[in-house]
């Protein structure tokens, strides 16, 4: 489990089908991906995210408000394929009511931390669609750089944003104790 001031980042449940499916079937919300999801792909989303925290011990989690409990969305860490290499990457999806008000980079944030306190890899990255500059921005919040762009079958042109962990222990020392 991770705390944010505003946020708990959990292990998802089948529980969560729901809610996810709200998400992750709506058009507006998924414009950036080939397709919503339907009900099986949606299933298939919670059995690979508990899949990942058996086999790797991290996945996506589910992103909670701490005041209500109200699922609002998911963050987390995963392998990915970046342009051929299997990266560690994190990602995110905030229902669209809650959009716009800094949750993603506050989980965003809170799963970098945890990753470079957790795991031994030196680089975290992010990953999408040329077009999504939702998540771009997300990315740079989280102190990602572009590194990357390349032609990507499902995306048309893919960007790659990375952090290394040099860079994140020069930053939190530069800025004591602030949170970004
Ligand atoms: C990408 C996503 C997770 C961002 O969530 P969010 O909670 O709205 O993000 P935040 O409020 O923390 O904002 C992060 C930054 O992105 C910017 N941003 C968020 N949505 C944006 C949009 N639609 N267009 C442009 N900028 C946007 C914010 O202004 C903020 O920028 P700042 O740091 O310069 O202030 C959300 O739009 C989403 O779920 N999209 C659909 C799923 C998706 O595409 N996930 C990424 C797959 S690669």
């Amino acid at each position: 489990m991770i705390e944010t001031e505003r946020l708990l980042l959990r292990e998802y449940t089948p529980d969560d089908y729901d809610a996810l499916y709200e998400i992750m079937s709506d058009p507006e919300t998924m414009q950036h991906y080939p397709a919503p999801f339907d009900e099986e792909r949606t299933r298939r989303w919670i059995e690979w995210n508990l899949d990942n925290y058996a086999q790797y011990g991290f996945g996506l989690w589910a992103v909670v408000l701490k005041e209500t409990g109200e699922f609002i969305g998911d963050c987390g860490l995963t392998l990915q394929n970046i342009d051929g290499e299997m990266l560690p990457e994190i990602g995110y999806h905030i229902h669209k009511k809650y959009q716009k008000r800094g949750f993603a980079k506050e989980a965003a944030r809170a799963v970098r931390d945890w990753a470079f306190l957790n795991t031994k890899y030196r680089a975290l990255y992010s990953y999408m669609k040329y077009t999504n500059e939702g998540s771009r921005r997300t990315a740079e919040a989280v102190g990602m750089k572009k590194v990357k762009e390349y032609p990507d079958p499902k995306n048309t042109i893919s960007y790659a944003f990375s952090v290394t962990r040099e860079e994140w222990i020069h930053k939190k020392e530069k800025d004591g104790t602030d949170n970004s």
